[in-house]
């Protein structure tokens, strides 16, 4: 037997707030369509968190899913990691030390990771890299946005696109090669920072009335420039995973892409030739939850019995930043 230690994704849970907001409700509020944001994005509806729900409280009813299906006690968890631009306070308190205390995990490393739709696979490399370095062994990994508290609520360009919700997974050590992460890939590339961006409130333009009054908090998006990159780097991204783990677009049974827009998730599934059955698609009902569209669309196919055991997952992302990710995962329930 090999003293390698490696990491295994145990288990997944997700939550996704009660109050639906259709396109239809959505054309009472700016000049859109139901036909537009169907054409253009393929969302039908996404739910959006009540006023007194955060991103912390999404996050820890997620939390508390992944954490029973992993048959393990809150105690257990010795690293918990919450990818979030959406956080129950900018800059301090972390939304993962918020978290921890709402579980009542004591003595625990807790920081969130700033890498917007891509963050998740991000906080999952820092699981990876935890792990196999012996330095933790059951790492919490989070993705939990409230996209609705920095949206513009009159800008349809971002209005019609984001949702809320919280997805989380528990990441653990084994021995098993056969349950060990495959590979993730992370980059940048910080010359893009205008494409996504909320201006405010940040150490360049501090929380003052004006920047309030111009509306700098709110997210910015270059849509069809970031549409442009994405399909071109993901595309690449994904090839180069697979070609160097010696693997092919059918040797995946669940592609699980950022549910962003579906015309990006149908150019990268069709550039590997993958069957509608092997692409995962939320993003109808729940649009683009940033750093929790990736858990809460594993926890889909793993709800609805599509996700088996052992069974290989290739997840792919875009985002803010701007930061891309991919990675090849097995999935590795103890049970
Ligand atoms: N309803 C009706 N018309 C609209 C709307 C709307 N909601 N929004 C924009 N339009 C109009 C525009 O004003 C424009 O009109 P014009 O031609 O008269 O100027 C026209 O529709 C076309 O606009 P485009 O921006 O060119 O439309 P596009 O086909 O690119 O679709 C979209 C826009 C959906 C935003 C797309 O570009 C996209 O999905 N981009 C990528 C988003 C993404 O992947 N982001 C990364 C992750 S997000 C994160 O990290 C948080």
């Amino acid at each position: 037997m090999s003293n390698r230690v490696y990491a295994a994704f145990r288990s997944v849970g997700a939550y996704v707030p009660s109050r639906v907001l259709t396109n239809q409700d959505l054309e009472k509020m700016v000049d859109t369509s139901d036909e537009w944001i169907t054409k253009r994005t393929g969302i039908k509806e996404r739910h959006i968190a009540a006023d007194n729900e955060s991103t912390s409280d999404m996050a820890v009813k997620a939390s508390e899913v992944a954490i029973k299906r992993a048959a393990l006690k809150t105690s257990d968890i010795d690293l918990v990691v919450c990818a979030t631009v959406t956080p129950d306070y900018f800059n301090m308190p972390s939304t993962a030390c918020i978290i921890s205390d709402k579980l009542g995990i004591k003595n625990v490393q807790a920081f969130d990771i700033s890498a917007a739709c891509s963050g998740f696979v991000y906080a999952l490399s820092v699981a990876k890299a935890f792990i196999e370095s012996g330095m933790k062994k059951n790492v919490l990994v989070i993705g939990a946005e409230k996209f609705s508290s920095i949206v513009d609520w009159s800008d349809r360009n971002t209005c019609v696109l984001f949702g809320d919700g919280a997805g989380a997974a528990v990441i653990s050590a084994t021995d098993k090669k056969e349950e060990a992460f495959i590979d993730i890939h992370a980059s940048a590339d910080g010359s893009y920072a205008d494409f996504l961006i909320t201006p405010a409130p940040g150490s360049v333009n501090p929380a003052t009335c004006e920047v309030i009054e111009q509306g700098l908090q709110y997210v910015k998006m270059k849509g069809n420039e970031t549409f442009k990159l994405a399909v071109k780097t993901l595309t690449k991204d994904v090839k180069e995973i697979l070609t160097k783990n010696n693997l092919e677009g059918k040797d995946i049974p669940h592609f699980v892409p950022h549910q962003a827009n579906y015309r990006i998730i149908n150019a990268v599934g069709n550039a590997l030739n993958m069957s509608e059955e092997q692409v995962v698609l939320t993003v109808h009902k729940y649009g683009n939850t940033s750093a929790a569209s990736i858990p809460m669309a594993i926890n889909d196919i793993y709800e609805s019995g599509r996700l088996k055991k052992g069974e290989l997952m290739l997840l792919d992302t875009f985002g803010g930043g701007l930061t891309w990710a991919s990675a090849l995962i097995p999935f590795a329930p103890n049970s």
